[in-house]
């Protein structure tokens, strides 16, 4: 895999990857185990989409991530797992485990009925038996669909009916902070409704009674001891499925973002080496939950790819205090952390005294992903944290995009707080404007679209492919639109300005608008809500919802209370409103659609300038909504 040195090395590579694309990856796939090798490197068109990286190419991804380390790695730490209380012992697994577990488990999924192709869901607090689940199944060619475990029984049984899995890999319960969560009760819930899942698999970490449903509910202990750790590698052609992630768009069904195993192998290795500027030997720890695409490719696939020691953390930033992140990277020496704008915020606000008892000199390199950083928090970030000695990658990407796109490269490309400053090798970003025409130059703003494949793309979403074309490649024609806003500034460098579409962005997670809406509508006193996103100090952005009430005698405490319940029944407590105003009516144009903007600012508390109100159906209302705005 090659790496990046300078500057100059940076601006000849990038040339080099925009001249001859196909070239430059089929020098950076070579680096890895192909059982056989691609006839053609890619084959594309963004009219259907179309996307193959490595054509014909075969491999198996857990060959690369694991079995190639080995015999050399087989002693050293793949990852150090630090549980949510600080009293509880911590678990290491070598790559040699590691590999191990990774083939046992592989036997064990076989043994419960899975095949290549098969769609498995795992569903998980971020113990190390999640990291093997996944690795376990690209090992036989399942495909994985993990599901974020804050979400409900009701978001988990959907993602399970979308792509039909047949198996659930889940948990007694889960520690988070000082909550104790029912893990396999969400899971019995979901499956009410999920008659094809035929097996259920747990991992016993709470050690609290659950129900097992005979011959449906299988132990993970039970079952390991059944296998051994001999498991050959399923060859997996380049295109074959490795895993479906499910993403929200600004409809209301989350959509299966599907990723293909050649060129996510190649990009994400590729982009975690440059980046980070791993070196070998050294602690990396990214802070993401797996259940979210930064875990999957930076704590899983990539950093296993490199070879790297990482750092697995079951817990959240607070616990048992504010100073837990710090100890940790003290504890394990840690040398590249990876975290999100969010939790910079939270850790700030708790105040400096949480970071006085740590050295945190370990630290080499600093990350962030999952919302723009604001230059606030990235100086905090880059003094308090980094010690100015790190410098800090604030890298931008999707679920969509596999890996990261655009960021600077630690230590060589000169940053600028809350730029995401140049693209990586391989991706060619183009502003737009609202038609669609390029905006060339610098000092300019528009809506960001990428103009070239780059291998880890997404190439469809799981079961409808129109949708796929509609949701990314139709706006903008021969483009991948990204549904982010940006500016190019004098340098050239990249600012990401936010969604541009009905998507929030709330504590890096995102959640449509359309989807709250309509957990909200559930609720039976309300007709109609509209939801928007307004600047929250910590989490980035709050949510706002507006609703409609039909029983005008509801007392407003207990309909806020039943709406936040609501919500977290239908997707999960992290989409709960910050913010319920009740109100009369909603502003509406003529063709009956929501005029959001108009929302939009006065959730941010600009009442004046709401632009032109005409073309409402009934001015009115926007005057009523102002006056009650919370
Ligand atoms: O709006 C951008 C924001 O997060 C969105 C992607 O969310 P998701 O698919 O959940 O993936 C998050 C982790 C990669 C983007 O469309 N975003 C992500 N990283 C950044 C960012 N916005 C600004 N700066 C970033 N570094």
């Amino acid at each position: 895999m090659s790496k990046i040195n300078s500057f100059e090395e940076y601006k000849t590579e990038y040339k080099r990857s925009v001249e001859h694309p196909e070239l430059f990856w089929a020098e950076q796939a070579e680096t890895f185990v192909w059982q056989k090798k691609w006839d053609e490197v890619l084959n594309w068109n963004f009219k259907e989409p179309k996307i193959e990286w490595f054509v014909n190419g075969k491999l198996n991804i857990t060959e690369n991530c694991l079995d190639r380390h080995l015999p050399e790695r087989a002693n050293q730490i793949a990852y150090y797992w630090e549980p949510n209380s600080p009293d509880e012992k911590a678990v290491e697994h070598t790559y040699q485990q590691l590999q191990e577990q990774v083939c046992k488990f592989a036997n064990v999924l076989k043994n419960n009925g899975a095949k290549k192709g098969d769609r498995v869901c795992i569903y998980m607090p971020m113990v190390p038996e999640l990291a093997i689940a996944l690795l376990a199944c690209a090992r036989i060619g399942a495909v994985h669909s993990v599901v974020f475990g804050g979400f409900s029984a009701s978001a988990l049984s959907g993602r399970i009916q979308d792509c039909d899995c047949k198996i659930v890999v889940t948990t007694d319960g889960a520690y988070r902070g000082a909550k104790d969560i029912p893990i396999k009760d969400i899971v019995d819930e979901a499956l009410e409704i999920c008659p094809a899942v035929e097996k259920v698999i747990v991992v016993q970490r709470t050690d609290t009674f659950i129900k097992m449903l005979e011959g449906r509910d299988v132990l993970w202990v039970d079952e390991m001891e059944k296998v051994n750790a001999d498991c050959p590698a399923e060859p997996m052609d380049a295109e074959d499925l490795l895993f479906i992630l499910y993403t929200s768009g600004s409809t209301g069904k989350p959509k299966g973002v599907v990723h293909t195993c050649g060129g996510y192998m190649v990009y994400t290795h590729y982009t975690f080496q440059n980046v980070f500027q791993y070196r070998d030997k050294e602690v990396y720890w990214c802070t993401a939950d797996i259940g979210w695409i930064t875990g999957h490719s930076y704590i899983v696939y990539a950093p296993l790819l490199a070879g790297a020691s990482s750092v697995m953390y079951e817990g959240i930033p607070t616990y048992p205090d504010a100073g837990r992140f710090w100890k940790i990277i003290d504890k394990y020496k840690v040398n590249i952390f990876y975290t999100a704008p969010t939790a910079i915020r939270a850790l700030e606000s708790a105040g400096e005294h949480f970071i006085k008892p740590y050295k945190l000199n370990s630290l080499r390199v600093l990350g962030s992903v999952g919302e723009p950083i604001n230059e606030e928090a990235w100086n905090w970030y880059n003094q308090n944290i980094g010690k100015g000695k790190c410098p800090i990658v604030d890298t931008w990407w999707q679920t969509e995009t596999g890996g990261m796109l655009i960021s600077p490269l630690a230590g060589i490309t000169k940053t600028k707080p809350s730029f995401a400053t140049l693209p990586l090798p391989g991706v060619q970003p183009v502003i737009v404007d609202e038609k669609g025409n390029e905006i060339e130059g610098n000092g300019v703003e528009g809506n960001l679209c990428i103009k070239f494949p780059w291998p880890s793309m997404l190439r469809t979403t799981y079961g409808d492919h129109e949708r796929c074309y509609q949701n990314y490649f139709a706006t903008y024609p021969n483009l991948y639109f990204t549904g982010d806003g940006c500016k190019r500034d004098e340098d050239g460098y990249y600012r990401i300005t936010g969604r541009v579409d009905d998507v929030m962005n709330v504590s890096g997670h995102r959640i449509g608008t359309a989807e709250v809406e309509s957990a909200i509508n559930m609720h039976i006193d309300i007709v109609e809500s509209a939801v928007v996103a307004y600047p929250h100090d910590i989490k980035g952005q709050g949510i706002y919802a507006y609703v409609i009430c039909t029983n005008h005698n509801k007392n407003h405490e207990s309909l806020r209370m039943e709406i936040l319940a609501e919500v977290t029944k239908m997707i999960g407590a992290i989409a709960k409103p910050d913010k319920i105003q009740v109100v009369n009516g909603l502003p509406k144009t003529r063709s009956g659609k929501i005029m959001r903007r108009i929302l939009r600012k006065i959730a941010e508390g600009e009442t004046s300038n709401l632009g032109d109100i005409s073309t409402l159906i009934d001015p009115s209302v926007v005057e009523e909504i102002k006056n009650g705005a919370l």
